[in-house]
């Protein structure tokens, strides 16, 4: 780490500190996550050794929240070594720990579940739980992402994000080893590097994770240049690279681990890396062989000690547009498919294996959980560590307030639509595509969005347009054809700011809110890059805007705020070279802004989770001077489209009797491209190249 990054991780730290004990009205930041309301998952198994059919598979977990990345632990004890018993039955038919996001945050369970004894099950169509008992093995310190858990003797060994690296776009992903009898919690990664993905080699004594090391982050979003690390689990030391290039590692025994990587033919495939038995480890002295052919991607490696026979993975097969689960026979070098034979059309993702080799366990949509519907959620209360600040994920993009606080205003693509603040009478206010939304100030039941195409260029129509929701009738008030978006009014209601491509880059504009551009424009802002995502602060003397001006074209944004005058320009935020901090709005107090940024990097390996285009995407913080930079969610999901209201609103779900159709989100797009040559089922049409890390 630089001098300068120290000092950096100094200063934030004390800033962080001063921040969590200012004084906040009461306040509420509501923001969208791409997919996540849809999610649903559970975990669920299919023994080894039948013939997989939708009559052996059963789902473990409770169908509450979603729950995911399991992970079998082979003693029968609790955590701090009492025996399990329920009050009613024997030894459990299976223990797993997992991932859930019930209460609000990310948390780690344990669960002893106990199935019907064969004898009884006659014609019921699967295995069912019957009994369960159910220990949260970490409690709540502050939010963060706890995830990829394995359980050694006393000891949950997983990634956390709790740490902030104190350092613009970099992730504060680490792992952590969690003593479950005192509640010790001992950092093992090294500050200055992430890691992601750990596995707890057999022993116990060995752990290896795929670290970003000191390079740090590149930006890639599909597979991140990640090296295999392996260190001692009971205190992080003696830590030795062992493979260059690879993620998501798997211990068979103490020297064998499997791993993935994207290999030179494009191909996601296995590995094996052989670990020198004695002697230093160095990535010179480990043979690396790659496992899996050519011809279909396959990637999360599972292994059970001490079985050389067989590994679980996941695959995308040319043939299907789903991810599924399979086993890979390591003698006889063939695929066996599971999931595809029980679930075609589902996503499945990262197997696991039981330590006895029985059961495959991996986590996927549960569909309808005991005949019943899994409620949809409008609002999902985020555990906020901010005193007076609830923070909600609602299902819908660029939500926005009525000034009562009573309607909210969302694009759900194609559309507009408003909903009361409970989720009721929820009814579409306009039909065509359109994207931001924010409420007239003044005049009641008036919205403004931007109407025609998202991410297009300069030239392509949007017009912004107002909608009075009560009449369902629209004005368009932009008239120069050209690309018009993110309007924003000013606090009385007169003027509204936005941008518009009518010079040939976006910069921002002012125009009258009720007559619009015939009453004429005035230029807010000039130059040949791109003004965009402006916020008129409530006290009318800023316009908050997310602008590439350092570096048009490169994807890069930077927050500014300047007077609606046009004086007083200044840089609020940037999120280290090359980041990204976007969609600013105001506090109610006008002295901070909340945005989304890849100011806290990336959390996961993005091919552990469903497509997101900004899996880096986070909810931040920060005053109007730059200071008290405060992240707020912490996930592995794109948080976006954050706004900030004036009234506290209870920190609890609210369902809503939405009916679309759940889990239809999609898988990582790198993984629909396959190269075309090379191997079995390779698609001779698809002449570009993959572009999964390229
Ligand atoms: C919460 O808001 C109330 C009302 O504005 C204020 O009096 C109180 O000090 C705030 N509490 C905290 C801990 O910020
Ligand atoms: C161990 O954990 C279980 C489940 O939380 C609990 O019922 C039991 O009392 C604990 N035993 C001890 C000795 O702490
Ligand atoms: C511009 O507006 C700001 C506040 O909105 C004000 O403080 C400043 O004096 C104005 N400058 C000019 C030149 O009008």
């Amino acid at each position: 780490m630089k001098p300068n990054s120290i000092l950096y991780l100094l200063l934030h730290l004390l800033v962080l500190s001063f921040c969590l004990a200012a004084d906040h009205g009461p306040s509420s930041i509501v923001f969208t996550t791409n997919g996540r309301l849809d999610y649903y998952f559970d975990i669920f198994t299919l023994p080894i050794g039948h013939p997989p059919h939708p009559t052996t598979e059963t789902r473990i977990t409770d169908a509450q929240s979603v729950n995911f990345n399991g992970h079998f632990p082979s003693s029968t004890f609790f955590p701090n070594q009492t025996r399990i018993r329920s009050p009613t039955r024997p030894d459990p038919s299976l223990q797993i720990i997992y991932v859930t996001e019930r209460n609000g945050f990310s948390n780690i369970y344990y669960d002893a579940v106990y199935f019907d004894s064969p004898s009884s099950i006659r014609k019921r169509s699967a295995l069912e739980v019957v009994d369960r008992v159910q220990v949260p093995l970490l409690g709540l310190d502050g939010v963060s992402m706890k995830d990829k858990p394995s359980l050694t003797g006393e000891y949950l060994v997983y990634v956390s994000t709790h740490e902030d690296s104190g350092v613009p776009r970099t992730s504060s992903a680490a792992v952590y080893s969690t003593e479950l009898n005192s509640g010790l919690t001992r950092r093992l990664t090294p500050y200055g590097v992430a890691d992601f993905s750990p596995a707890v080699s057999p022993s116990g004594v060995w752990t290896a994770a795929a670290s970003y090391g000191p390079k740090g982050w590149d930006g890639d979003v599909e597979e991140l240049s990640t090296d295999i690390y392996v260190f001692l689990t009971r205190d992080g030391t003696r830590r030795v690279k062992v493979v260059e290039h690879g993620g998501w590692p798997s211990w068979v025994d103490e020297s064998t681990i499997y791993f993935h990587r994207r290999g030179e033919d494009q191909w996601w495939s296995i590995y094996r890396a052989i670990l020198p038995r004695g002697g230093p480890i160095s990535t010179e002295s480990v043979v690396v062989e790659r496992v899996t052919p050519p011809g279909l991607h396959a990637f999360t490696p599972a292994t059970s000690p001490g079985n050389h026979d067989f590994i679980a993975v996941a695959t995308r097969r040319p043939t299907t547009s789903f991810r599924h689960v399979e086993l890979f026979d390591l003698v006889k070098g063939e695929f066996k498919e599971l999931t595809r034979l029980v679930a075609p059309r589902t996503h499945h993702y990262n197997p696991f294996i039981s330590p006895d080799s029985s059961r495959v366990g991996y986590h996927k949509c549960r569909g309808n959980a005991n005949g019943k519907k899994s409620p949809k959620l409008f609002l999902q209360n985020i555990h906020s560590s901010i005193p007076n600040l609830s923070v909600l994920r609602i299902d819908g993009t660029f939500p926005s307030f009525s000034p009562a606080g009573d309607r909210i205003a969302f694009a759900n693509l194609p559309g507009i639509y408003v909903v009361n603040r409970d989720g009721s009478n929820r009814r579409q206010v306009y039909p065509g595509k359109a994207f931001s939304t924010t409420w007239d100030p003044v005049r009641k039941g008036v919205i403004y969005t931007g109407a025609g195409p998202e991410f297009a260029p300069e030239s392509a129509e949007v017009d912004i347009i107002s909608i009075d929701v009560d009449q369902i009738a629209f004005k368009k008030l932009t008239t120069n054809g050209k690309n018009n978006a993110f309007p924003s009014p000013s606090p009385d209601g007169k003027r509204i700011v936005f941008r518009s491509g009518l010079s040939g880059h976006k910069n921002l504009y002012i125009m009258d809110a009720e007559e619009g551009e015939t009453l004429g424009l005035q230029r807010l802002t000039e130059g040949p890059w791109t003004d965009t995502m402006c916020n008129w602060s409530p006290d009318g003397d800023w316009i908050a805007f997310a602008s590439d001006r350092e570096n048009p074209g490169s994807g890069s944004f930077e927050l500014y705020v300047i007077h609606p005058n046009g004086t007083g320009l200044r840089k609020v935020i940037q999120s280290g070279s090359g980041g990204r901090t976007n969609h600013p709005w105001f506090s109610p107090d006008g002295k901070s802004l909340v945005f989304t940024s890849d100011y806290g990097g990336i959390s996961a390996e993005p091919i552990s989770n469903p497509h997101h285009y900004q899996p880096y995407g986070e909810i931040f913080t920060v005053k109007l001077d730059g200071s008290d930079v405060t992240r707020l969610t912490q996930n592995s999901f794109e948080d976006g489209t954050p706004v900030w209201v004036p009234s506290f609103i209870r920190p609890s779900d609210v369902e809503w009797p939405i009916d679309r159709p759940s889990c239809s989100f999609d898988d990582l797009h790198c993984l629909s491209d396959f190269p075309s040559h090379g191997g079995v089922g390779a698609v001779p049409w698809l002449l570009s190249k993959p572009q999964c890390g390229a």
